[in-house]
């Protein structure tokens, strides 16, 4: 044990902290010690389950506002006092929450047991937007939302390697971004706009076309609404499941994986199903699934579509879960309330907050009966109001890749609330600018998976090792493990690649519970 870092732990330390266009208001720092804490690894996505034991570590909170912007941001620094590695690990928010919480704190636990120090901020926001987006009806609170957008993230990372500095005498050897969602967003965007904040960054399923995404997560209820059909959970799970099992064997392999998502958007069709007869808790007895409830999967699946016809954003896929009911206790996209007699549509608060606080500024604005014409109105408002503020869709990374940084992405290809589409088309987009993108920004698509965690597959628990072996060593990362769990219930070893490439499972060795017999192969076009 360090006596002088044990020392060391203490706001005179870290006086000097300075940051251009924040004003410190208060610096707190406190020993922890015997701190012990389990990690999911559905916290940190792409690292390991683990467990921290009676870790001790400096606590510093650093509270600061932007002069002028009536802003008063935290940000949470844990800095291990025996078993640092020399490295940052900074993470990310979810939701519409930019870190502080409950899955910082998580992934902040497993960053800790690893040795890094590791930092969050809560980009000076509550955890709801109901109490911060509107300084008065009609009036956002702009310095907020750019807070969350961007600033706070080049914060985040100054004051981490500062902090770091004062404490252990030198800066980090290293520095490393992880989010998911909200947290992947906000790692495209650090890769966007403050491309030395990091060496490493680790993006999951990121929200980052964020004005097109969040009036996709309220457009199977605004479908429901125009179509004046509102089916029972239980029909949308069937038709789920049918899609499952229709689409399960276009990847070459019966394993209740959905590998080949697009072949199964381009040949299920979920109106087909309607009349077949299924049991529904709900309904309290049988029901025939009606052609509402295959209209409505369809609109979800296909993504938003304008009156005039035009496609504004991709869909999640068939087999993801749309009820909410199915996975990792999510939110979800076509959920109903059947709880009165007749069902009635429940859509996901992170949308109706976008609608209502953001686009028409205003508590009381109602969403439940919009014609289609205003729907699409309020959708466009919302990008040409805020998409420089918040999305995270600049495919020029020139100056990241000109700093040596890496990055890694990954998507659930069952994701149930962010269609993994998205990152596709953005890792396109960059391809298409840097033709040298495979030597600094990889990306990979993971079937099976929900959002950030949940579904038949694991997450890519081995994704960030491979990253630190491409920042500090050189070697890119190539395919990186999974497990899926089987139609029988057992765990299988599965690999992920990085797109363009995908598993294929090699016909002579044929045995698909090998992991072995799984190589990348370039995508065979669907038929
Ligand atoms: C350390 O924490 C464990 C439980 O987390 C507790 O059982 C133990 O008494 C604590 N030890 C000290 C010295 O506080
Ligand atoms: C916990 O950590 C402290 C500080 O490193 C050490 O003195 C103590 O022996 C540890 N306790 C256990 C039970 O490992
Ligand atoms: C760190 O310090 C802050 C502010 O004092 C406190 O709210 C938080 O609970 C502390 N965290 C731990 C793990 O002790
Ligand atoms: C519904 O459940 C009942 C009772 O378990 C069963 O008899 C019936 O066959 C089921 N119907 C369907 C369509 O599965
Ligand atoms: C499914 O959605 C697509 C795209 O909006 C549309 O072209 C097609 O007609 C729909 N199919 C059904 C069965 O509703
Ligand atoms: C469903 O609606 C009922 C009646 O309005 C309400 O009490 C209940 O909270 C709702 N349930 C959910 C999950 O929204
Ligand atoms: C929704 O709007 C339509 C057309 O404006 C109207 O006919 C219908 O009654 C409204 N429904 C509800 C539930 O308010
Ligand atoms: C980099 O290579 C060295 C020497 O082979 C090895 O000890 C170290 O673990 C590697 N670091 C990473 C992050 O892979
Ligand atoms: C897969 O499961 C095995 C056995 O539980 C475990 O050792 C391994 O770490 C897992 N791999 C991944 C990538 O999660
Ligand atoms: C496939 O490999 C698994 C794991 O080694 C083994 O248990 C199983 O028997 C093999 N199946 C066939 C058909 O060879």
């Amino acid at each position: 044990m360090s006596v002088s870092l044990l020392n060391a732990c203490s706001p005179e330390t870290f006086s000097t902290l300075s940051v251009f266009g924040a004003e410190i208001l208060s610096i707190n720092a406190a020993l922890v010690t015997n701190y012990s804490a389990s990690v999911p690894d559905a916290y940190r996505f792409t690292q390991p389950t683990t467990e921290l034991h009676n870790a001790t570590f400096c606590n510093i909170t650093v509270s600061y506002t932007h002069p002028g912007q009536d802003d008063n941001v935290n940000v949470e620094a844990w800095l291990p006092i025996n078993n640092f590695n020399g490295r940052l690990q900074a993470v990310g928010g979810g939701g519409w929450v930019a870190g502080g919480f409950f899955l910082s704190y998580g992934a902040m636990n497993g960053a800790l047991a690893d040795g890094y120090a590791t930092i969050t901020t809560n980009a000076g926001l509550p955890e709801s937007p109901d109490s911060w987006a509107l300084l008065s009806p009609g009036n956002v609170n702009l310095h907020l939302l750019q807070n969350l957008g961007s600033v706070s993230l080049n914060d985040q990372a100054t004051i981490g390697k500062l902090l770091v500095k004062s404490f252990y005498g030198k800066g980090p050897e290293y520095s490393y971004f992880n989010g998911c969602s909200q947290g992947g967003r906000q790692a495209l965007m650090l890769a966007q706009r403050y491309p030395t904040a990091y060496d490493g960054i680790a993006a999951g399923a990121p929200a980052s076309p964020w004005t097109e995404l969040f009036p996709y997560m309220l457009w199977a209820q605004q479908f429901m609404n125009m179509l004046g059909a509102y089916p029972y959970g239980c029909e949308l799970d069937a038709i789920t499941a049918a899609a499952v099992s229709a689409c399960d064997g276009l990847d070459g392999v019966v394993d209740g994986v959905v590998g080949d998502t697009d072949a199964c958007l381009a040949h299920f069709d979920p109106l087909g199903l309607v009349g077949t007869v299924i049991n529904c808790t709900e309904a309290g007895g049988e029901v025939q699934i009606s052609p509402g409830a295959a209209a409505v999967a369809n609109a979800t699946w296909h993504g938003t579509v304008t009156a005039d016809g035009k496609q504004t954003s991709y869909g999640i896929t068939p087999g993801s879960d749309l009820t909410g009911r199915s996975s990792n206790g999510q939110a979800a996209l076509a959920v109903t309330n059947c709880t009165t007699g007749s069902c009635v549509g429940a859509p996901v608060d992170m949308g109706v907050h976008w609608i209502k606080l953001f686009v028409a500024r205003d508590p009381e604005f109602d969403i439940s009966n919009l014609t289609h014409a205003e729907f699409d109105r309020l959708a466009h408002l919302g990008r040409q109001m805020y998409g420089s503020l918040i999305d995270a869709n600049d495919a020029d990374l020139a100056a990241f890749r000109d700093a040596g940084g890496k990055m890694v992405s990954f998507h659930g290809l069952a994701d149930n609330i962010i269609p993994p589409k998205n990152t596709e088309k953005y890792y396109n987009e960059v391809a298409s600018i840097h033709p040298d993108i495979d030597n600094f920004y990889r990306h990979y698509n993971a079937p099976g998976l929900g959002h950030c965690w949940g579904g038949v597959s694991g997450p890519p628990t081995n994704l960030f090792a491979q990253l630190r072996a491409w920042v500090e060593n050189g070697t890119a990362p190539g395919p990186t493990p999974v497990n899926i769990t089987d139609l029988e219930g057992s765990l299988q070893p599965r690999i992920l690649c990085p797109y363009p490439r995908e598993a294929k499972l090699d016909v002579e060795c044929g045995n698909s519970s090998v992991a072995e017999c799984w190589s990348c192969t370039a995508k065979a076009k669907a038929c």
